[in-house]
Order: C-alpha cells, then sequence, then structure tokens
C-alpha cells in the first residue's frame, strides 16, 4: 500500500482525494487545507485525518505521494518542502508561477531521486487519447491547424494567475503533445475586461515546426463553459468535445485513399462524417492511476515536470506578446 496525501482540498483538490480513496493498491493518509473547515469536511467524506497545517501532515502521516492542489503562487514553496522531504509529487497544472521556479523543481526532483508529476489533465481525456492515436496512425494525414477553445464564466477564487497561465496552459500542453514538434513563433493578444490586474482573454497563434499552425481562444468572459478541439488535415477534419468526450471525424471525400499516399490532394469536398468510439473515464482517476504508477515503477509519468516547464515557457511567452505586441520566436 502506498500512503497518498492531498495538501489542498479545494475545488479540484477535494477530487484528488475522492479518486485517491477509491485506487487500488493507495490508502489516503491524510488531507491538508488551511481552511480547517473544508480540511475537516473533505477527511470526513473519505474517511481520513484532516489538518489545517500541511507540515503537521507531513510529520504525523510520512506519506509516500502527495496531490499539490493549494494555489499556483504556493506550489514552488510546498513542493519544495514535499521534494526535500522525499515525497514524490503531482503538482496542479500550471507547474509554478515561473519558468525559473519550474526549473529549480524540476533540479530538486532530480537530486531527491522522486517523481515530479504536473496536473496537465487534458492529456487523460479519453476523447483527447482517441485523437492522438488517430493523428499518429495518420487519418488526417498531414496536419494543417489545430484550433482550441476554454471558454468559461470568470472564476472569482482564482486570484493568482491570468487567464493564459492558469487556463491556456491546458491548451498550451494539448497542442505541444498532439503536434509534437517545436514551436517556431508565436503572437498572442490579450484583454483584461473583468480582471483589474491580468489578462481574462486570450487569443494566440502558434507556428509548429514542419508548418502546422495553432489557433487558441481561452477566455473567462463566456456565460457558458466551452472545451473544444479541432484538427485540420489533408484528409479530414477531427472534431472532439473534451466535456462531452465526443470525437468526430469529417472525411474530405476529395483527399486520395490512406493507401494511395502518392496522390496529390486535387481539393476539399464534404465526405461522410464518422463518430468514433471513445471508451469514457474519469480523466482525473487515469491521471493518478499513472502518478501512482510511475511511482511504483521508478519511471517517469506521462507529464513530467519539463512538459510543465515547457508549457508554462510557452504561456509566458504569450503573456509577454500580448503586453508588447510582439511576435515571439523562442529560444
Ligand atoms: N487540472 C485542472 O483541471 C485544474 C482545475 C482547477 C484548478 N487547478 C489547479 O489547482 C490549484 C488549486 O486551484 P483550485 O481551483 O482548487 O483553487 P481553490 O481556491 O478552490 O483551492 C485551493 C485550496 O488551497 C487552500 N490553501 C491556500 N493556502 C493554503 C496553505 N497555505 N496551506 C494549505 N492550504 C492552503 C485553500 O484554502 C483552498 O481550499 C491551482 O494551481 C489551479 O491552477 C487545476
Amino acid at each position: 500500500m502506498l500512503k497518498a496525501a492531498v495538501i489542498g482540498v479545494g475545488s479540484m483538490g477535494r477530487n484528488h482525494a475522492r479518486v485517491y480513496r477509491e485506487l487500488d493498491g493507495v490508502q489516503l493518509v491524510g488531507v491538508a487545507d488551511k481552511n480547517a473547515q473544508a480540511a475537516a469536511k473533505v477527511g470526513s467524506s473519505y474517511s481520513a485525518p484532516d489538518y489545517a497545517d500541511y507540515l503537521k501532515l507531513l510529520d504525523e502521516q510520512q506519506p509516500d505521494l502527495v496531490s499539490l492542489a493549494v494555489p499556483t503562487s504556493l506550489h514552488h514553496e510546498f513542493a519544495s518542502e514535499l521534494i526535500g522531504r522525499g515525497v514524490h509529487v503531482l503538482i496542479e497544472k500550471p507547474i509554478a508561477s515561473t519558468p525559473e521556479q519550474a526549473e529549480d523543481l524540476i533540479a530538486q526532483a532530480q537530486r531527491q531521486g522522486v517523481v515530479l508529476a504536473v496536473g496537465h489533465i487534458e492529456r487523460f481525456n479519453p476523447a483527447v487519447m482517441e485523437l492522438r492515436r488517430r493523428l499518429r496512425e495518420g487519418m488526417a494525414g498531414r496536419i494543417y491547424k489545430i484550433h482550441a477553445e476554454r471558454l468559461s464564466p470568470y472564476p472569482t477564487r482564482i486570484q493568482d494567475a491570468g487567464v493564459v497561465i492558469d487556463l491556456a496552459s491546458h491548451d498550451i500542453d494539448l497542442l505541444r503533445y498532439l503536434i509534437d514538434e517545436p514551436i517556431t513563433r508565436l503572437y498572442g493578444e490579450t484583454l483584461q475586461s473583468i480582471n483589474s490586474d491580468r489578462e481574462d482573454m486570450f487569443n494566440g497563434l502558434v507556428r509548429f515546426k514542419g508548418g502546422a499552425v495553432g489557433v487558441l481562444d481561452v477566455n473567462w468572459i463566456t456565460p457558458t463553459k466551452i472545451r473544444r478541439l479541432t484538427v485540420t488535415g489533408a484528409r479530414g477534419m477531427f472534431r472532439c468535445d473534451l466535456l462531452s468526450q465526443e470525437l468526430f471525424f469529417y472525411e474530405n471525400e476529395s483527399a486520395p485513399s490512406q493507401w494511395d499516399t502518392l496522390s496529390i490532394l486535387r481539393g476539399v469536398s464534404e465526405g461522410n462524417i464518422i463518430g468514433i468510439r471513445v471508451q469514457r473515464h474519469e480523466p482525473l482517476a487515469a491521471e493518478l492511476s499513472d502518478f501512482v504508477a510511475a511511482v511504483r515503477d521508478s519511471r517517469p509519468p506521462t507529464v513530467t515536470g519539463q512538459d510543465g516547464l515547457e508549457t508554462l515557457r510557452v504561456a509566458v511567452q504569450f503573456v509577454r506578446s500580448g503586453k508588447q505586441t510582439e511576435i515571439i520566436v523562442p529560444a
């Protein structure tokens, strides 16, 4: 049995506690939150001791692994404490407030030989997993464009990051994961409409080394929740709804068949619309299973500290681009 704990049991962390409670081979040995009432409520729901002081939890319960779901501005300080004690840690996204903090955490984890995972949960969305598999198989042919939409109402609880670092980091990670090529340039437009000191609307463009273009449309100014991806290639377009975990493929009838790779693409016309079967599961359960397996098998997790760092770097570049009206060519 591995001993697991959750630090920060607000809107995200309480779900980590629920999932650990249900995972095989794991015992939830405690939850901590500076809001003692929140800790007590989650602790009693999942039969785990609760703490207002996370250091006391670490001293008394000695967990093997921890999910860290406190506000982003505390990630570096808390994760450093955990890593220093030899505890494996899954840090909720984004990995930290700055790339320098992220680099420091990665170096600390390497020195201590602990697993450092980052909660870029969309990689565990079964519709994304199926989409990635189909793209790898070449179902869409050469990829021209990937478009991510993540639109939401304003979350008053997020006080320490703007919409690029907090929310678009999901989609930056997804673009990196699905295209899997270096970014050669990027440009962002940001707007502050509700938040007085950070952006709450973001539109971004990226160019990948192989030529594909990424389009990001992410904001906190939409009175409904939308999470969608479309990927357009020579053979057709995938449309993926990340909330309902649905995946469709719109065939380009004019495209040469998959076996006729030497033919030239002559045009684009509407073909069949194929609904692709997705085996649904809870992304968080898959993410925490992967983290626990990485600890048990001493292997890297699916989303490493380095992934978290690369994504944060791009997010920070987008914020800069938006502030300075500047096209950025990453080093
Ligand atoms: N992966 C996802 O889809 C996803 C979704 C939401 C949030 N998040 C991330 O999770 C983290 C938390 O976000 P949230 O939405 O759950 O916020 P939240 O405000 O709902 O929860 C944060 C919790 O941390 C507690 N906390 C604050 N300071 C503390 C301290 N010093 N000691 C112990 N506990 C402390 C707060 O009391 C609160 O309960 C953020 O990094 C956020 O980006 C990830």
